[in-house]
């Protein structure tokens, strides 16, 4: 049923029932609005809010701030669908204290329902405190976008044996650590299957393939109102940036000519009240 409120338990039914799950960032009330009425099943206050919202070149400059702030915005336009926030860099890389508290501000004041790490092994004592003060976790492996100075920029994850066995290792860690879904970002997509079927958790494709259990897009490159990054994974259902540019030079166009605004667009007074002003 497309109104039945989307939860973590509906992660494990959907993949249960082969059912696909959809995802899609958002970082704003009308945008969340506008997806959760159009039935997506979760979204994703993403820290990909730093590049796509505030401009900066990768995500490594947002803060728990940043992302509480957008979630509350975010939370306001969401009914359905499972509402899960970032963690962005360095909220949970200090101290297993300072995780849960972190985890717990975007719980109690960003309203959402879930938080989304990026890591494996080197992370799993985290996951499992978080998972421990009751907040579900959602894993992300494969490229993981706050460790792109370690990758040495933004690359495919697990074509080689060594990556590819420790991305499997890693996913079963995440799920024994109680993880309840795992993104995979940018892995070859047999891999990702191969992954998908071993694991009894859902996986969240992005550049993952089709084999994934569900997927996951960045809202601002479905919609072509991003451009300085066009990754090979994304696919443009709506070119709503050429509209918007376009409607803008309509409006520039009406405003100089004196076509816009019309009367239908403006307020009348009394003839004999403006006389007065005169
Ligand atoms: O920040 C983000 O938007 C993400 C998705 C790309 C999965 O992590």
């Amino acid at each position: 049923m497309k109104d039945k409120k989307f939860t973590t338990a509906s992660y494990q039914e959907a993949k249960s029932k082969g059912e696909k799950i959809t995802m899609l960032t958002a970082y704003d009330y009308s945008s969340a609005k506008l997806i959760d009425e159009a039935g997506i099943d979760s979204i994703l206050v993403g820290d990909s809010l730093g590049m796509v919202m505030l401009g900066y070149e990768s995500t490594l400059q947002v803060t728990v701030d940043d992302i509480i702030h957008h979630t509350r915005a975010v939370a306001r336009g969401t009914k359905r669908a499972l509402l899960v926030a970032d963690m962005p860099y360095l909220s949970y890389h200090i101290s297993v204290e300072e995780s849960i508290r972190n985890a717990g501000r975007m719980i109690q004041e960003g309203h959402a329902e879930a938080v989304k790490l990026e890591g494996g092994e080197e992370i799993i004592n985290k996951v499992k405190a978080i998972v421990a003060a009751k907040i579900p976790v959602m894993g992300h492996l494969g490229l993981t976008p706050q460790s792109v100075n370690m990758m040495g920029g933004y690359k495919v994850q697990g074509k080689s044996e060594e990556q590819a066995k420790t991305i499997l290792k890693d996913a079963l860690l995440l799920q024994e650590a109680g993880a309840f879904a795992i993104v995979l970002e940018c892995v070859p997509d047999r891999l990702a299957r191969l992954i998908s079927e071993k694991l009894t958790i859902p996986t969240i494709g992005i550049g993952a393939g089709k084999y994934c259990d569900g997927q996951v897009l960045v809202m601002h490159d479905l919609c072509g109102m991003y451009m300085d990054m066009r990754p090979k994974f994304v696919k443009q259902f709506a070119p709503l940036g050429e509209a918007m540019k376009e409607g803008c030079r309509e409006y520039i166009k009406e405003v100089k000519s004196m076509d816009f605004p019309t009367e239908a667009h403006s307020f009348i007074i009394d003839d004999e009240i403006l006389a007065k002003l005169y």
